[in-house]
């Protein structure tokens, strides 16, 4: 039923209707790294999406618990590594899910780096390089605006995440 009241004075939905909503949403996977004075940092996200693509824009919301929101805002720079189905174990590490790798995360796979220098995963699907343009504050969350300024692509089938486990998608022509 519609509310009767102004929009503004409608409450919101509770925290837990809100995540269980969500989870039954599809996302790509990406760790999203970032360096700065030759420390680096990153962890697996799955809320980055494209904005615009001219100029060539895309989003990535962080926890500003994180280390890596006041690197990347020192900066000024951050990438996003899309993730092929084949990369669970290095999603699993940079989530902080492996005890043994909290403290050296960027041992778990091979790592270069393009133009802004933020470390890319040699065997990302699509490596993103950004220099930050804006941050926005919301919540427990931080989110980040960059402006893609070097990208690497190869092909392979992403990493999927629903339901609060991995998946992989399966193709169906169209
Ligand atoms: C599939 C998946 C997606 C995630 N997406 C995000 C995200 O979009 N933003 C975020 O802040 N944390 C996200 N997280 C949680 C972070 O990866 C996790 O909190 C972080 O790596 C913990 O880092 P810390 O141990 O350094 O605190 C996600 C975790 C997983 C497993």
């Amino acid at each position: 039923m519609p509310f009767s009241g102004t929009l503004e004075e409608a409450p919101s939905i509770t925290a837990s209707a809100f995540t269980s909503a969500l989870s039954q949403a599809a996302n790509g996977v990406s760790i999203v790294t970032t360096t700065r004075d030759d420390i680096d940092a990153g962890l697996t996200v799955s809320s980055m999406c494209s904005v615009c693509a001219e100029p060539a824009l895309l989003l990535v919301c962080v926890n500003s618990d994180n280390e890596f929101c006041e690197m990347a805002e020192a900066s000024g720079r951050f990438a996003v590594n899309i993730l092929p189905s084949s990369c669970v174990d290095t999603a699993m590490v940079f989530a902080g899910l492996v005890e043994d790798a909290r403290d050296n995360r960027f041992s778990s796979g091979d790592w270069t780096r393009l133009t802004t220098g933020s470390p890319i995963l040699t065997d990302a699907l699509v490596a993103l390089d950004c220099q930050l343009e804006s941050t926005q504050v919301h919540g427990s969350h931080r989110v980040f605006f960059g402006r893609v300024v070097d990208v690497r692509t190869t092909s392979g089938e992403p990493l999927i995440y629903t339901d609060r486990r991995f998946a992989v998608v399966e193709p169906r022509p169209l």
